[in-house]
């Protein structure tokens, strides 16, 4: 009898569901890959995760083996940032990054290449003049060349696509004063953009920017950059909104809004570090322990906290997929949510995998969107 793709979906959440209660971790981690991500989404869409060193290195197998399973596409947390690749001005440092692309080639993956150009973690020697002051334009514009060069020329063929510049607009929408800006001009962005061409013609080319869906303001800044590189000739692919979303934020309706404004600038459209903070937004004041307010979930998340972050995770699935021929590439900010950025010191579950590397709720919910789509 030939199950349809409703009904198999259907029953492995169910069965999902019924067994996450009592079977071995083992088990529950087994069946959450009888299901992956990567089989279930619109034909042409990427969907990965960033991975973290311990994962492209091989010694976290759990977590190789999900991504393995679920995801044809990889980014690099922290390893291909500039101040991982090119701590001084004459010293690479390129074997745990060419470990990172080499994962991915591996298992025939899209590797994607973040990021380039930044105001955070990048080294001062990048922006500085001999005397402390900020390098004049002409040092800092050859400093940046030779970065771009040197990274994308080593990956040339293998880095799919790169985030050429990260979060150069401020939430209004106007450029962000970053000592790049500083030193070059507002121009800085138009010549990354164009030394990543010339270094591998063929790999495609980002913006990428946090905040794009909730603050109209600052996706007209992002859609500026996309014209002015556009009316200059010069290649751009795709603008990645990044997704560090909150249960209530972007509402279903704003994520609509964001993609459709971006895509009418006639690139693609990606969510690049896909994740949903659950915890307040007070933090612990530095080097204190938390409050037990400000780490509510620090024993396991409720579950009506739960089955609200599957419904959001839903809701925000359902949105992409009227959009599926507008976007290229979703990708999780993390694997499971032990590997979360956002835990620094507390205990978040943003992610689809909680810390036993079970699928949640969350999980079960995206692979019911993706599966119930015409
Ligand atoms: C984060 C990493 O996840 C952390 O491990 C690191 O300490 C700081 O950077 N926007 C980006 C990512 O573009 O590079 C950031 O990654 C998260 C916010």
């Amino acid at each position: 009898m030939k199950i349809g793709r409703r009904a198999f979906a259907g029953s492995i959440c169910a069965a999902a569901a019924g067994a996450l209660s009592n079977a071995l971790p083992g088990d529950v981690r087994a069946l959450a890959q009888s299901v992956a991500l990567k089989e279930i989404v619109p034909a042409g869409w990427l969907i990965g995760a960033a991975i973290n060193q311990n994962q492209s290195d091989g010694r976290d197998t759990a977590a190789v083996e999900l991504v393995t399973r679920q995801f044809n596409t990889i980014s690099p947390e922290n390893l291909l940032k500039f101040q991982s690749l090119h701590p001084e001005p004459d010293r690479f440092t390129f074997d745990a990054a060419d470990r990172y692309v080499a994962f991915g080639a591996e298992r025939g993956m899209a590797v994607i290449g973040h990021n380039l150009v930044w105001h955070s973690q990048t080294p001062r020697w990048v922006w500085d003049a001999p005397d402390g002051a900020l390098a004049d334009r002409d040092t800092m514009l050859a400093r940046m060349r030779t970065h771009i060069s040197t990274v994308v020329g080593r990956y040339k063929g293998r880095i799919h696509g790169w985030d050429v510049v990260n979060e150069a607009l401020n939430e209004d929408g106007t450029l962000r004063d970053s000592p790049w800006r500083k030193g070059i001009g507002d121009d800085y962005i138009a010549q990354a953009f164009s030394f990543a061409h010339d270094a591998d013609p063929n790999a495609e080319l980002y913006y990428n920017d946090y905040n794009l869906a909730t603050r109209p303001a600052k996706r007209a800044g992002a859609i500026r950059i996309v014209n002015d590189l556009r009316q200059r000739g010069i290649r751009i692919d795709a603008v990645g909104e990044q997704g560090h979303w909150r249960l209530d934020s972007p509402s279903p309706a704003e994520l609509d809004q964001a993609i459709a404004g971006l895509r009418a600038t006639g690139v693609k459209v990606m969510i690049t570090e896909l994740d949903v903070n659950l915890l307040p937004t007070a933090a612990p004041a530095r080097g204190q322990p938390p409050s037990p307010e400000s780490n509510p979930y620090a024993n396991g998340l409720p579950d009506d906290v739960q089955q609200a972050l599957a419904r959001y995770y839903g809701a925000v699935f359902a949105v992409l997929l009227t959009h599926r021929d507008d976007i290229t590439r979703v990708t999780f900010w993390g694997v499971s949510d032990g590997d979360s950025w956002l835990n620094r010191g507390r205990v978040n579950h943003p992610l689809l995998w909680d810390r036993q590397r079970r699928p949640k709720p969350a999980f079960e919910e995206v692979v019911k969107v993706l599966m119930r789509r015409p």
